[in-house]
């Protein structure tokens, strides 16, 4: 997979890409990450890259030429002549891993990172496929939202999760949260590892792990439940805790 990052903070993302599972994926070139300079799409002394907005108010608008110019360039320079164009800004749609599903199924990305006060309007029906949130929270810049839709999105690619990380049995994978896990010692302060997780008994550990994650989901969000396609077993375990659920399934 293919993603362009355009910032007019290069070394931010460039120090991020840098670690961990993304840094292998891009060694192992499962992922090919550009970090585009959106300075470099200027043309004036002070590649200015924002002004001040029509009509008056505080902050600044960046503005459409050089992010016109930047994503051209990146088009041209890419296999795929039509990438999604995707816009970081908290008025988008808010990110799940349904759409975290639906990007990834993509070969390659232009994210544009807004900065000050957003970007010139113009931009989003010039350019822009889709406009993505985070959440509904303001941050500084777009370079923190486009990192994270980068790492969910990149996590889904076949080879960049190693064979002993899976996206299967995640939270939010299956429609649920994710059950609780452990690791050694068995015991800590009086805190016991479930017997069931010791066993090896593998039918009944499946068994538990679905019932824990179907109960976590029920405590801290029942939303979740409405979606999910529950078997009859999982209805009688919910209704045995308590939790009666009306599937929109
Ligand atoms: C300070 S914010 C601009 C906020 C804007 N004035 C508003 O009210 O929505 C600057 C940039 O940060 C990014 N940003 C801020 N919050 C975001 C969020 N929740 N999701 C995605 N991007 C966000 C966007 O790229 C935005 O252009």
């Amino acid at each position: 997979m293919r993603v362009d990052i355009v910032t007019v903070f290069p070394e931010m993302i460039q120090q991020a890409i840098s670690h961990s599972i993304i840094r292998r994926a891009r060694e192992a070139a499962v992922l090919d990450i550009r970090v585009v300079n959106l300075r470099d799409y200027t043309h004036d002394a002070r590649r200015t890259t924002d002004d001040s907005p029509y009509g008056g108010g505080p902050g600044m608008v960046m503005k459409i030429e050089p992010l016109c110019e930047a994503v051209q360039a990146v088009r041209e320079h890419q296999a795929d002549a039509r990438p999604l164009v995707i816009l970081m800004d908290a008025a988008g749609e808010k990110l799940d891993q349904k759409l975290v599903q639906e990007i990834a199924a993509h070969e390659s990305l232009v994210l544009l990172c807004g900065h000050y006060e957003g970007v010139d309007e113009r931009v989003r029906s010039r350019l822009v496929d889709r406009e993505i949130s985070i959440g509904d929270y303001v941050v500084t810049g777009g370079e923190l939202p486009a990192l994270v839709l980068l790492d969910a999105v990149a996590r889904l690619k076949p080879g960049v999760l190693g064979k002993d990380e899976s996206a299967q049995e995640e939270s939010f994978a299956q429609g649920l949260l994710e059950y609780p896990q452990y690791t050694r010692p068995e015991e800590f302060e009086g805190l016991q590892v479930p017997d069931v997780l010791l066993s090896g008994h593998h039918a009944e550990i499946g068994k538990w792990r679905r019932r824990e994650s179907l109960r976590r989901t029920a405590e801290r969000r029942p939303d979740l439940l409405n979606k999910v396609e529950l078997t009859a077993d999982d209805l009688q375990f919910l209704s045995e805790i308590g939790i009666s659920v009306q599937t929109d399934k």
